[in-house]
């Protein structure tokens, strides 16, 4: 039980990839905060996922808000330390997509994309950062993407917000390796996902084609490197970008 007394934040947690990795840590003995958008139904389905993290052994308890509001993941900094009294680890993994050819792009799917991928990712870490700096002690894993290294047709904005999220991943390492904080991205190649699965037939068969293992990844591929990293396994791992992607990029 790597992760017993540790308190792990997973942003977006309620379903997909960030669900798996509430879970994993939790199975790990964690006391997890799952964290997602406040909108209808959604706190039955955190709930559950609790619930889900309680029956294989770790604590959790769910907290619902918006990661582009700043108010939003101060008060959930504050709940983490109220209800487990310490930040530990921080999974920064809530993500949207808005995706359309540039020309077609509006400027308020720009602004959505970015404001959550990427500003998203800031306001968590800076919410946090006091607390991490004093513990002097902290790990935080932020959820790129492929996209965000290599680029991608019709997602301009995701993409952005993705190479975005690795240059905060590699100033946050370093701004912070003096107190015993690392941070570390994982670029996800296509996961089987909701978000996955709302492409069409023919475009997840081209996707298929081009990755050297043929198969898209599983939700635990990537939540395995989330826990990874934020262990003692990793401990002299800081500012990498971890690819997870069947091969895709190399
Ligand atoms: P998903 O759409 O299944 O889950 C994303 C979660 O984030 C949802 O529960 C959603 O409610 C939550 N969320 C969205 N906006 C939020 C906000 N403003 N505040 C709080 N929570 C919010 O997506 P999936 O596939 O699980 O992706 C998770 C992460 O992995 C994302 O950052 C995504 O960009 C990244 N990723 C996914 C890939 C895939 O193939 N599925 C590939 C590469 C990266």
């Amino acid at each position: 039980m790597e992760f017993e007394n540790k308190t792990v934040i997973v942003t977006g947690s309620a379903r997909g990839i960030g669900r798996e990795i509430a879970l994993k840590f939790g199975a790990e003995g964690a006391r997890v905060v799952v964290f997602d958008i406040d909108i209808d139904g959604q706190a039955e389905i955190a709930d559950a996922v609790c619930g889900e993290i309680r029956a294989a052994g770790g604590e959790a308890e769910y907290f619902l808000g918006d990661v582009s509001k700043p108010a939003d993941t101060d008060a959930l900094i504050k709940f983490a330390k109220d209800k487990f009294g310490s930040v530990d680890v921080i999974v920064n993994n809530a993500g949207i997509t808005r995706d359309n050819l540039i020309m077609r792009m509006s400027e308020a799917d720009w602004d959505a994309v970015l404001t959550v991928n990427l500003k998203g990712a800031f306001n968590v870490i800076k919410s946090a950062a006091r607390t991490l700096m004093k513990q002097r002690a902290g790990v935080i894993v932020n959820m790129a993407s492929v996209s965000g290294v290599m680029g991608n047709a019709g997602q301009a904005n995701y993409s952005a917000s993705k190479a975005g999220l690795i240059g905060l991943t590699k100033s946050v390492a370093k701004e912070l390796a003096s107190r015993n904080i690392r941070c570390n991205a994982i670029a996800p190649g296509f996961i089987e996902t909701p978000m996955t699965a709302k492409l069409p037939e023919d475009i997840q068969k081209a996707y298929k084609d081009s990755i050297p293992l043929k198969r898209f990844g599983q939700v635990e591929d990537i939540a395995n490197l989330a826990v990874f990293l934020a262990g003692d396994k990793a401990k002299y791992i800081t500012g990498q970008v971890i690819n997870v992607d069947g091969g895709l990029v190399m």
